[in-house]
């Protein structure tokens, strides 16, 4: 059986992706390619066609490039609802999005198939066009047992972020976390912090930062900004994980699609997802360190556009396969 479903998509997801099947084929691990996002649009209608998500729910993990395309933006049909329908689909609650760099050592996680993403929506007979941000209790019970026992596993402290002094979702957020800390997890430190201040406060004082519980749409943004303070979106991993099944392994940036076709992008970032595939979907931890170490081996080593060098997508993935192999 195919253990991993890959899925390059549009832009410079096919370019980084490449890299990462590289690093597959060299530790001997099977995978297939299978249409999704704007590609699969053009080809046949649908963003993600039934074939690609029976083959996702067959595979033990899935990699992704990334999804959008410039002539679909404003479609009826666009590439990120293909995105939107997979998460989904996969149960992927829990978006596991660390930053790291000198000093800073922070992970985001990000509740992934909830709130304003996934609430009504719609446009009303007075013209009026509205998203509503909606979650259950259990809904947010079970991102916070995830992030509490990240935070215990790293021997850290939890900050969960919301918009309490507004938003009537982040009272039940609130409440929730509150509770869950006082009666299953008394040993990890937590604190409470509004997402405006705290936005500032990533960008300020980064390295006080720990793990960051949040909701889906605060933790699209507040993941950027850590990106913005680590390096850069071209070196932000993520790993998108459900209770069981496939976990979904994608970076954090999208199909850039203004350096798309020009060999320029970034790998770092789908190679270090690459490494979360390994270790959170695959159980290979050893494996997992070794690339993280071979792509920070590498990164000294050559640097394309965005860390201010002039080496090629190719390059970075040649630098860090020698690495491995080393
Ligand atoms: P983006 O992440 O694609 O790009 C933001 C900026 O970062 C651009 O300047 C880009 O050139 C740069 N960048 C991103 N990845 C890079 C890399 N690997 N190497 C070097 N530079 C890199 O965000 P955007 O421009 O706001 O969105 C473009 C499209 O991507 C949109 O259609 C959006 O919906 C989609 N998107 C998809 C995903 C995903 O598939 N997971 C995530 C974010 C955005
Ligand atoms: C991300 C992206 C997606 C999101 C879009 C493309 C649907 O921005 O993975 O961060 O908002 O979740
Ligand atoms: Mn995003």
């Amino acid at each position: 059986m195919t253990r991993v479903a890959v899925l390059p998509g549009d832009g410079i997801g096919p370019e980084v992706v490449a890299e990462a099947v590289r690093v597959l084929d060299e530790l001997g691990i099977e995978h297939g390619e299978h249409a999704f996002g704007g590609n699969a649009i053009l080809a046949g209608g649908q963003p993600l066609p039934h074939e690609t998500l029976a083959a996702c729910r067959a595979a033990d993990a899935v990699l992704l490039g990334a999804v959008g395309l410039l002539e679909l933006e404003g479609a009826p049909v666009r590439p990120e609802q293909g995105l939107l329908a997979l998460r989904k689909e996969l149960g992927v609650y829990a978006n596991l999005r660390p930053a790291r760099a000198e000093g800073i050592d922070l992970l985001v996680v990000r509740e992934l198939v909830g709130g304003l993403y996934f609430g009504e929506k719609g446009t009303r007979d007075d013209g009026t066009w509205f998203d509503t941000c909606e979650y259950s209790r259990p809904e947010v019970e079970r991102i916070a047992h995830r992030a509490f026992a990240l935070a215990r596993e790293r021997g850290q402290r939890l900050t969960s972020v919301d918009k309490v002094n507004v938003l009537h979702t982040s009272r039940l957020w609130r409440d929730v976390v509150t509770e869950l800390g006082a009666t299953e997890y008394a040993d990890v430190p937590l604190d409470h912090a509004l997402v405006d201040s705290f936005a500032m406060t990533i960008v300020t004082a980064p390295e006080t930062i720990d793990v960051v519980l949040t909701e889906n749409t605060f933790g699209d943004i507040l993941s950027d900004v850590a990106a913005a303070v680590t390096g850069g979106l071209g070196l932000a991993a993520s790993a998108s994980l459900g209770d069981n099944g496939p976990g979904i392994f994608e970076p954090v940036h999208g199909s850039a699609p203004q350096i798309a076709g020009r060999g320029i992008a970034n790998p770092a970032a789908m190679l270090r997802s690459t490494a979360l595939l390994l270790r959170h979907g695959l159980g290979q931890g050893q494996e997992a360190d070794a690339l993280e170490r071979a792509i920070d081996a590498a990164l000294g080593e050559v640097q394309t556009h965005d860390l201010g060098g002039t080496a090629t997508t190719s390059d970075v993935g040649t630098a860090v396969l020698r690495n491995l192999a080393a």
